[in-house]
């Protein structure tokens, strides 16, 4: 008995560790509408990954993070580099084509992921 209890513990502790390498779960459910647009944005996100990161965390402090900021934030900036009132050598070339429809996809896709724990901004 004593045994299996180990066993058991054993078995617990390899699922916590596991656990750990994962990427970071999301901090609620999301609504049918929501898992829509994480669907579709990802695939569009596809080309942001390269800089800002698989899931909107960059491993780069260059590059600033998107996940779980605002998507009114988003959305104005990445409207302020298509449109020339903000410039960047790197950025302003990203969001030169994107439409009105990718701007709002893109940023209710990095508004709905699961934020780094420590927040880095372009400001
Ligand atoms: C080649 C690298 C690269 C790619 C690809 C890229 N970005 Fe960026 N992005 C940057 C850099 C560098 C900055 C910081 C620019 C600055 O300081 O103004 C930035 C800044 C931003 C910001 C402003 C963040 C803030 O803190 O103000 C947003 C929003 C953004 N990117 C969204 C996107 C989206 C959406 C895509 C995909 C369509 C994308 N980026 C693709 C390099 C990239």
């Amino acid at each position: 008995m004593r045994k299996a209890m180990f066993i058991f513990a054993a078995m617990l502790l390899v699922a916590c560790d596991n656990n750990m390498t994962q990427p970071p779960a999301p901090s609620r459910d999301y609504t049918p509408a929501e898992q829509q647009t994480l669907a579709a944005g990802s695939a569009r996100a596809r080309t942001c990954a390269a800089c800002h990161g698989p899931r909107g965390i960059s491993r780069n402090a260059m590059y600033p993070h998107l996940a779980g900021r605002s998507a009114n934030e988003l959305s104005a900036a990445l409207t302020a580099y298509r449109d020339g009132e903000r410039k960047h050598a790197i950025m302003s070339p990203q969001a030169r084509g994107l439409t009105d429809d990718d701007i709002t996809l893109l940023s209710k896709y990095f508004a709905l992921l699961p934020a780094a724990a420590t927040a880095t901004t372009a400001e």
